[in-house]
């Protein structure tokens, strides 16, 4: 099967980001799958979106929302199959839509057939088993330091970055190469036009899993020999011709980060700098200056990104005092203003969508949800939140089922009311529905369906600042000019011949505070 994306498709691209579990419940058992996507791209082409990067969607016992994979090769049942995933990439590609499936080879479930051996004792050099716990390394997940090691019943120790449950491959390991490199080859034989990589700066670990040294290289992120393994993965790629990678990196250095998107390495990389900025005009324009000039010169395309299934929703992060991500600061119960975070959410889209390069849309963001807290603890999953012991919120409030259509929950989510979703919908989302706002001109999907038809206009086109009122963020795309106000006052808007788009009406000539404006200017 060969791809149906236009050459070099993920230099421009719109992905949306699906997170089965939430997105569609197509059988009714109130867990969203493959059926319910199928059921839903006929929302999805409207929407006007190039690709969809689907979160992982194989076999899993779902410890860290299926970035604990026991079968790469298979689809888990509670999504469906693999004819059911073959079908929907071929029905996505019918309608001019691209698939990107999430690859995860940091590490692997401990119900992968690999792990379940080598706690019978065999193949143990696939992963990083020892003695003792041989360093005080500290989760990604946060908490102690040393919680990277769990103990087997024979007594030897194990490591893991993430959960317990994801045990850390041995990329030293000619099978380990050889095993995700035939995963990337199924995968491309079915037709997906990219991968996403898992955690893509960690695979490399200290040889001697060394502690932190003042002065060495990170024992486990971001070491040189990580290149390795993604030149022989773009030689995988270029074999297929016009699919391409995006990785999770993680990496605030902008030189090291672009490393990872040398021409014989990735496609792409998030920019998840530009995700977890703060809504402050010299930061905001500091992140976009720092993404383009450190892409120009390896020669890739910037990737721009509000929100994904680990951070806290847009609306919700704008609307509060401290408006940049970080893992570190997530608490609970922060006081929120919804209003202005929606004002703020409605701008940023329009900034991002403004940009050039590919952008990335998380499920629900273009309806304008917000991070759901009030997630009875009994009902919360996210390892996050279990191994924090509760001082972290976790990842469920921005994996709450999406709401389609309908007064009450579900809201569409499952065909009917037997089941209740997976993680309880606030009753307030009836007004938040696609049907709801479907036609409703101050809703914010209606807003990003314009944006995304408009934007085809501009895609290609050259970006340069242009001149503007201080805390405002003004630059051309060829004959289209693109204003964002983050200052507190109404600001003049420069001169045009059209006004096409605004996230908020505007007053008369004045751009209102908070608000972003896409025109028509001349070149
Ligand atoms: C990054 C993924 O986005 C996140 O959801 C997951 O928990 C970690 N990687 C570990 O796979």
């Amino acid at each position: 099967m060969s791809s149906q994306m236009s050459p070099q498709w993920w230099r421009s691209a719109v992905i949306y980001q699906v997170y089965p579990r939430s997105f569609a419940d197509g059988n009714g058992d109130g867990v969203g799958d493959l059926a319910g996507v199928r059921n839903r791209l006929p929302y999805l082409k409207k929407l006007g979106v190039d690709a969809l990067w689907f979160t992982p969607w194989y076999a899993s016992p779902l410890a860290d929302g299926g970035y604990d994979v026991s079968d790469y090769r298979a689809i888990d049942p509670l999504f469906g199959d693999l004819e059911e995933a073959e079908r929907l990439i071929a029905e996505a590609h019918a309608l001019g839509i691209g698939i990107i499936v999430d690859i995860v080879p940091n590490h692997i479930s401990d119900q992968h057939v690999w792990f379940q051996e080598a706690l019978q004792g065999k193949g143990r050099d696939r992963f990083w088993f020892v003695d003792e716990p041989v360093n005080r390394w500290i989760s990604e997940f946060g908490g102690q330091p040393g919680n990277v090691w769990t103990q087997v019943p024979d007594g030897q120790w194990y490591l893991h970055l993430f959960d317990p449950a994801q045990p850390d491959l041995n990329w030293t390991h000619p099978e380990v190469h050889a095993e995700f490199e035939a995963v990337l080859r199924f995968w491309f034989d079915r037709g997906v036009d990219g991968i996403r990589i898992d955690s893509a700066g960690l695979l490399v670990k200290e040889p001697d899993l060394a502690d932190y040294a003042e002065g060495q290289p990170h024992p486990f992120r971001d070491r040189d020999e990580v290149h390795d393994i993604y030149r022989r993965w773009r030689q995988i790629a270029e074999e297929y011709g016009n699919r391409a990678f995006v990785g999770e990196v993680w990496m605030p250095d902008p030189v090291r980060f672009a490393n990872y998107l040398r021409p014989d390495e990735l496609h792409t990389a998030f920019n998840l700098e530009f995700l977890c900025c703060a809504w402050d005009p010299e930061k905001l324009r500091q992140v976009i200056n720092n993404t383009l000039d450190s892409h120009a010169p390896v020669g890739a395309p910037a990737t721009w990104v509000l929100s994904n299934h680990d951070v806290t929703r847009p609306v919700t992060r704008y609307g509060r005092e401290d408006t940049a991500f970080s893992f570190a600061t997530k608490t609970h119960d922060t006081p929120t203003d919804l209003d202005l975070g929606t004002r703020r959410a409605r701008a940023a889209a329009l900034l991002m969508l403004g940009l050039p390069g590919s952008a990335y849309i998380y499920q629900g963001e273009e309806l304008g949800l917000w991070e759901v807290e009030d997630i009875p603890a009994d009902l919360r999953q996210d390892p996050m939140r279990l191994r924090s012991t509760g001082t972290d919120p976790g990842r469920d409030g921005c994996r709450v089922p999406l709401p389609w259509s309908g007064d009450q929950p579900p809201f569409g989510f499952s065909p009917t009311d037997v089941a209740k979703p997976w993680l309880p919908q606030p009753a307030a989302w009836k007004a938040y529905t696609v049907e709801a706002q479907t036609g409703d001109p101050h809703s914010m999907l209606e807003l990003y369906l314009s944006a995304l038809q408009l934007r085809r206009d501009f895609q290609d086109a050259d970006f340069a600042w242009a001149p503007s009122e201080p805390d405002v963020l003004a630059f051309r795309r060829g004959e289209h000019l693109i204003v964002v106000n983050l200052s507190p006052n109404a600001v003049e808007l420069p001169e045009h011949t059209e006004v096409l788009l605004t996230s908020r009406f505007l007053a008369g000539d004045r751009l209102p505070p908070d608000a972003a404006v896409w025109l028509r200017s001349g070149s």
